[in-house]
């Protein structure tokens, strides 16, 4: 575990991140923060080392992985071309929570991409993760550092919760920001495809491409999709192992729902806005608050943590409430639903 400060002064050469860059470049698996999620890298040039981030994860070979970059420069060589609606989004948003899939070059390993034609890249915005790239010279391949199906990591608490041991090292640089993974946009064809929601949001994408230039694929809003443009659209994601379920609607509806469960001697857990702790609060055997109704990134930064916590509190199910999807508010959905319980 190497500890580093977020704050002012981190570069390539600072020591820890020095080492930590040394060990992938070595071909170790090392996770490290972002500000969306934690990732868990390693060399996105050799084969093994790739591998060995799925074996970490248990993931699915078919779901491929995002490329990692430091600079600018690092982007062409991964790339067969770069389309211009691509290159316009990462001059507007890069650094920052964006992923852009484009056609790949040879360069890329097939490993990498799950044997598609098209490699995922970002340039993250995180201080320490731009240092720790430039430091191990290479691009770095990083999915987020939880065991596949968890819910991604905001805290290196949690990639050691989920991977001790299964890895060579974690770099500690507090929480990450966002708290939901990038967003992820298909930049192959005509009009620019939103095939994740994330920090970056469509309203954002829209502004910069023209509103006839971006849509938003069906599984990213609901997750009933039965033919997902992305392969990890297809898998539960971000789960609880304690059920979870949505109560869209009024308070009064929450209010029932915890009587009902309750009923049945279940110990439940509520997810719901600080606006709504006076009600739900008393009622509810835990409470979690998401944070102000008001500031959807409160909700955001501190979501995966509070599935956590509430997965751990001895609540036999867990019950959220629900955002209105437009904004930050579609990301936070779409998390919400992926880790729901189907019922
Ligand atoms: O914020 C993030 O994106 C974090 C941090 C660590 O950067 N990473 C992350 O990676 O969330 P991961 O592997 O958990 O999610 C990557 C998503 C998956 O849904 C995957 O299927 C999709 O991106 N993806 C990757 N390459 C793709 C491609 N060539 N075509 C379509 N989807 C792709
Ligand atoms: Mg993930």
């Amino acid at each position: 575990l190497w500890s580093v400060d977020n704050v002012g002064g981190v570069s390539a050469s600072t020591p820890e991140l020095k080492e930590a860059g040394l060990w992938i470049k070595n071909g170790e698996v090392i996770a490290f923060p972002t500000e969306t999620v934690y990732g868990l890298g390693a060399d996105a040039t050799n084969e093994q080392a790739v591998e060995n981030i799925f074996l970490a994860k248990g993931r699915p070979s078919d779901n491929p992985l995002i490329v990692h970059i430091g600079e600018m420069e690092q982007w062409e060589p991964l790339t067969a071309s770069i389309p211009e609606m691509a290159k316009q989004l990462a001059e507007v948003f890069w650094p920052g929570p964006l992923t852009l899939i484009v056609p790949k070059s040879n360069a890329v390993s097939e490993k990498v991409t799950a044997g598609l034609s098209t490699v995922a890249v970002r340039m993250p915005a995180h201080t320490v993760a731009r240092a720790l790239i430039q430091a191990a010279g290479i691009p770095v391949a990083a999915p987020s550092a939880n065991r596949s199906g968890r819910p991604s990591p905001t805290k290196a608490e949690h990639v050691i919760e989920d991977l001790e041991h299964r890895i060579a090292g974690v770099v500690d640089g507090g929480p990450s920001g966002y708290g939901l993974e990038s967003t992820v946009v298909d930049c192959t064809g005509e009009t620019c495809w939103i095939l994740r929601p994330g920090g970056v949001t469509k309203e954002e994408i829209a502004h910069v491409l023209g509103e006839n230039n971006v849509e938003i694929a069906a599984s990213a809003h609901s997750s009933t999709d039965q033919t997902p443009r992305s392969p990890g659209m297809k898998y539960r994601h971000y789960a609880p192992d304690v059920p979870l379920y949505l109560v869209p609607g009024t308070v009064d509806e929450m209010l029932k729902k915890i009587q009902e469960e309750q009923a049945q001697k279940r110990v439940v857990a509520v997810l719901a806005v600080e606006e709504h702790r006076e009600p739900l609060g008393g009622l509810a055997d835990m409470f979690f608050s998401l944070g102000s109704r008001m500031n959807l990134s409160e909700v955001s930064a501190s979501l995966y943590d509070h599935l956590r916590q509430a997965d751990l509190s001895g609540a036999d199910v867990i019950l959220s409430e629900t955002f209105p999807k437009e904004g930050l508010g579609l990301a936070i959905m779409n998390r919400l639903e992926k880790a729901a319980t189907q019922s």
